[in-house]
Formats: C-alpha cells, structure tokens, sequence
C-alpha cells in the first residue's frame, strides 16, 4: 500500500513586485536579478503570517476533495517562518480550519522541508493514518534584510497544501525518497540571531541579525552539485531512464541550479518545471506550488512518473519519487 496525493492548492499572495520595484530602494537591477537567478517578480503577503498562506490552500483541498475539516488526521506544517516559535504553525492552521480530530507538528527542513514533510506523511499513511495535509509554506519576506542586495531580491512569499490518502495497491503514490542532510553546511545559510544560542536583543535587532544571511557562491556551488547528484541517483534506484520521467519538479532557487539538474538527469527543458520566474524562492512552497499549477494546467495524468529536488539551508536535500494518481484535469 503506497500513500497517494488526492488533493492539491496553493495560495500565493496577491501583491506583486517585480524587479524594478528594487532598482531604487538597492544598488540591483533587474538585468542582473535575472541573468543571475531567473527571477522577474516575486509576491510578498504583507500583513499576516505563514498560516495566512497555507490556510486559504488547506481549505481549498478540502473543498476539492469534498471532505471536511473534522476528517484530518494529521496535519504537517513544512516552514522556517512559523507564526511564532510556539504553538506550532501547525496548531494554528488546525484552529482556523476547524481540524478538531488532527493532531500535527512543524517541520524545519527549509527548502527541502516539503520533501522531508511528504516523505513523514507517506509514511503514517503505510502505517495507517488515513488523512494527513503536508502544507509547506513560508512567509520569507519577514525574514529578509531589503539593504542586503544579497538576498532580498531572491526569495518570496507562498504555499502549497497537498492531502495524502492511502492507495489500496502499488499502482501510484509515493513511491520512494533519498533524503539527506550535511550539518557542516548550515554556516553558509542560517538566521544568525533569535533563536536560543542568540536571543533578540537590541543589539543583534541593530545588527540585523534577524535576517536571511547566505552565501551565495558556496551554496551554489553545493546546489549545483547535490541536486543534480541525488536526482540522478533516485532515477538508477528506481531503474528510471529520462524518456520514463514526466516531470522534474525541482525547488525554485536559481534557473542555473534547476538547468544542472536536468541536464544531468539527461531530461529536455520540457519536462521541467519552472516558476521561479514569477515566484521566486518561497522555500518550503516552491515545490507544492509548482506541483498544484501542473495539475491545474491539466498536464499530469494518472501514472505520470515525478522526480522532485530540492536543496536548501542545513544543508538539506533530496528526492522524491512520485508516481501521480490523479486524473488530467480539463484545463
Ligand atoms: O534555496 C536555498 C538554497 N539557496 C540557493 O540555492 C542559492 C544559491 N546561490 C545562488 O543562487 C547565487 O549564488 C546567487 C543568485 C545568490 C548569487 O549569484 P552569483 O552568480 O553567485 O553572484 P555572486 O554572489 O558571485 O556575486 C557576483 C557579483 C558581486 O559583485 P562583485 O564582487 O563581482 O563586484 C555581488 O556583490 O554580483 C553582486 N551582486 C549583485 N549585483 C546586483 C550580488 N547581489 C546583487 C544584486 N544586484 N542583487
């Protein structure tokens, strides 16, 4: 028995900025923002928190699904932008969708959180569980430094909410993962105050150490390497050639780190998934938003063969193995 995705929104914010409105505010432009990244525009929620994001995308899977709040089971909340360092986020979306029966937790994976959360869900659901949301969302725009040229101009705000139900047989589903993680690598991207090692004080608020703090060129470089490896890897496990692959749907970073990926997966541009360029990076969201605008788009089918990627702060990264159980929308 394999855990399936039954139902899937997204909810992206209304407010769009596109690289121009940087061009005055920082020393950027939006030749550089987009030779460099892919990025064009990118939307920030302003008022609100993570559980703004996601709770508009959870409700929308329920209607899709036609089920009720009260059947959740588990409800998993993938972010490194929690509402608040506690309650969970999780506990939160449960209250303001009415899901009295769930019980859930926040998962810290950044970028790679949506797999890690998928990979969790799937597995409760082997074990039982009937009705688990992976929800993996992040308001980014509350932790950006907008002097740090850096790093404000790469990341946005958004969510994606899918729901997992057992599938009776093997047919579709999850059906496998490679995930990984390298401590060492958390000294090249991290939030430097705030948390129990820092806690907030005048000083570090002065210093801005409340904020994204990344190196770029190091990232990169171990990006590049580790997504494009495990997703070659997960493709020899499973015995998958490039013409079996439907889609690659990889975590939106940098249009350079998702091209490296597929060409080492030996797949054409057609079969990738790219929304970078209207998104940005939304962390946690990137993948589930791009999996729900495929569905929507009417370009996946039942049995379609999935590779997701993702690589992000910790280092965390990964793949996932998905064989998509849904029939092709109309769209
Ligand atoms: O999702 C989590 C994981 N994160 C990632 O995967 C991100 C990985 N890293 C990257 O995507 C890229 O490293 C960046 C997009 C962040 C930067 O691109 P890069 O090609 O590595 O540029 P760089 O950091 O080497 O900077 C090149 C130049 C520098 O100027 P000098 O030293 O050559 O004079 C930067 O100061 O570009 C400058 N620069 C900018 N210029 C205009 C940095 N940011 C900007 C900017 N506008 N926004």
């Amino acid at each position: 028995m394999k855990a399936t995705i039954t139902s899937i929104a997204r909810y992206l914010p209304p407010n769009v900025y596109d690289n121009h409105w940087f061009e005055d505010k920082i020393d950027t432009n939006d030749e550089w923002i987009r030779t460099r990244t892919g990025i064009r525009e990118r939307r920030f929620l302003g008022e609100g928190g993570t559980s703004d994001l996601i709770v508009p995308a959870a409700k929308e899977v329920l209607q899709r699904r036609g089920i009720s709040a009260e059947e959740i089971d588990v409800i998993i909340v993938c972010t490194v932008t929690p509402d608040n360092f506690f309650p969970s986020t999780a506990a939160t979306v449960q209250r303001k969708i009415g899901a009295t029966n769930a019980w859930g937790f926040d998962l810290s994976g950044a970028c790679s959180g949506f797999l890690y959360g998928l990979w969790t869900g799937a597995k409760m659901v082997e074990g039982g569980v009937k009705k688990v949301l992976v929800c993996g969302g992040d308001k980014m725009s509350s932790i950006l430094n907008f002097e740090d040229r850096a790093t404000c101009v790469l990341f946005g705000d958004g969510a994606g909410v899918v729901l997992l139900e057992p599938n009776p047989d093997d047919t579709h589903g999850i059906m496998d993962s490679i995930l990984k993680m390298d401590g060492n690598g958390g000294q090249y991207l991290y939030m430097p105050a705030g948390g129990s090692v820092k806690p907030p004080t005048k000083e570090t608020v002065e210093n801005k150490e409340h904020y994204v703090f990344q190196d770029g060129q190091t990232v990169f470089k171990s990006a590049v390497v580790g997504m494009a490896n495990v997703s070659a890897e997960i493709m020899e496990k499973n015995n998958l050639r490039a013409d079996d692959v439907s889609w690659l749907v990889p975590h939106q970073a940098n249009l350079r780190i998702i091209d490296a990926t597929a060409n080492r997966m030996g797949l054409s541009k057609e079969k990738v998934v790219v929304n970078i360029d209207r998104y940005g990076n939304t962390t946690a969201g990137t993948i589930p938003i791009c999996l729900s605008e495929l569905y929507d788009e009417g370009k996946l089918d039942t049995g379609d063969n999935l590779i997701l990627s993702s690589f992000g702060a910790g280092y965390t990264w990964g793949s996932v193995f998905l064989k998509w159980g849904m029939k092709k929308t109309n769209s």
